[in-house]
């Protein structure tokens, strides 16, 4: 009995001493393990009085439990410390503040064209390619604009080599390559937007590199009605249901009859207001019926075939509808331009 107080003596004293993990594990050696100095208290019993042996069990277990209670709660407790250090040391400061990095957007010019081609691939039409570098014979020859014809001052033209070679002043040669693939190719259902080239002046409206949009349909019994009906369509979706479109007669040496495609100003609605100067309308594209001549000229015989064709200017399209008065803002690398575009897709 003597023993087991000296010894709960001595672990109260210990117990003050334990001050980390490893005092506390050393404690446990010390009094737990086989050889420690409650577990040799067990092996004291068989030697005690028979009368005697129950309350020095109890007074062992009593001893067993204080010393488990102490060990179990600072065991929590340190184990826990060491965490809390753990998780310190490898705390990442996301405080921190980043750099700022402009991200992308796409150009509303790149947009307005894809919404179109969508729009012409939903009614049919397949979307093609063609060169930026061109010959004349396509650009204008085969297009019934011979050479000394008034309608190339119109688009005053960068030749590459003399006077066969050239940057396309329009997309319309893209018709005649078309045509060529020949009659295993009929109906033909395209549209072509692309880069077109002129020696102009870079100003507000006009820009030395500007997107065309050209159409094109081949087929049998195509009339004038089936152009109007189908620039109905495309600019009503384009500008809204509510778009009326007017045609005007026009001239184009390629087509006959040709026209000038307007659409009620969506800005005010008809009544006239800056946008349409005040004139209620504005115009879109160049249009017409595929003239006999440039269907011949390609190996088509007009009394079975017709077609109509159309062109139109893609920044024209993007500015109306997005409110952008310089063409010139397409071109800039001016990053606070895509910046306003991107509030524009807000
Ligand atoms: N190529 C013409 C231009 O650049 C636009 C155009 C008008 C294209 C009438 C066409 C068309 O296909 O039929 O001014």
């Amino acid at each position: 009995m003597d023993d087991i107080k000296k010894i709960e003596q001595e672990l109260d004293k210990d117990i003050k001493e334990v001050n980390n993990k490893d005092k506390l594990e050393e404690l446990k050696n010390k009094y737990m393990s086989k050889k420690g100095l409650i577990t040799q208290l067990n092996s004291k019993i068989k030697d005690i009085e028979l009368d005697k042996k129950a309350e020095f069990g109890k007074l062992v277990n009593e001893l067993k439990t204080k010393f488990n209670t102490f060990y179990d709660e600072k065991n929590e407790y340190y184990l826990q410390e060491i965490l809390n250090t753990k998780l310190e040391k490898e705390k990442v400061d996301i405080t921190l503040s980043n750099y700022n990095i402009p991200t992308g957007a796409p150009s509303i010019l790149e947009k307005t064209i894809e919404e179109i081609e969508e729009l012409f691939i939903s009614m049919g039409y397949d979307v093609v390619d063609g060169p930026e570098i061109e010959l004349d014979k396509y650009n204008f020859e085969m297009l019934n604009i011979p050479k000394g014809h008034p309608a190339r001052d119109a688009q005053d033209t960068f030749y590459i080599d003399g006077d066969t070679l050239l940057l396309r002043s329009q997309t319309s040669p893209v018709q005649v390559r078309c045509m060529l693939e020949g009659e295993g190719h009929v109906p033909i259902r395209i549209i072509c937007p692309g880069k077109t080239y002129r020696r102009d002046d870079d100003d507000a409206t006009h820009s030395h590199q500007f997107m065309q949009i050209e159409g094109l349909i081949v087929d049998k019994n195509i009339s004038l009605s089936d152009l109007k009906g189908t620039m109905d369509v495309i600019m009503k979706k384009i500008f809204g249901e509510k778009t009326q479109t007017r045609f005007r007669p026009s001239y184009y040496p390629f087509t006959e009859p040709s026209v000038e495609v307007d659409v009620s100003c969506f800005s005010c609605g008809g009544k006239g207001c800056s946008l349409c100067k005040h004139s209620g309308w504005l115009t879109i594209a160049g249009a017409g019926v595929v003239n006999p001549h440039v269907l011949e000229m390609s190996g088509y015989d007009p009394k079975v075939w017709s077609g109509f064709a159309f062109g139109f200017g893609a920044e024209r399209v993007a500015m109306l509808k997005y409110n952008i008065s310089d063409i010139r803002t397409f071109y800039n690398t001016d990053l606070r331009s895509l910046k306003d575009f991107d509030r524009v897709e807000e």
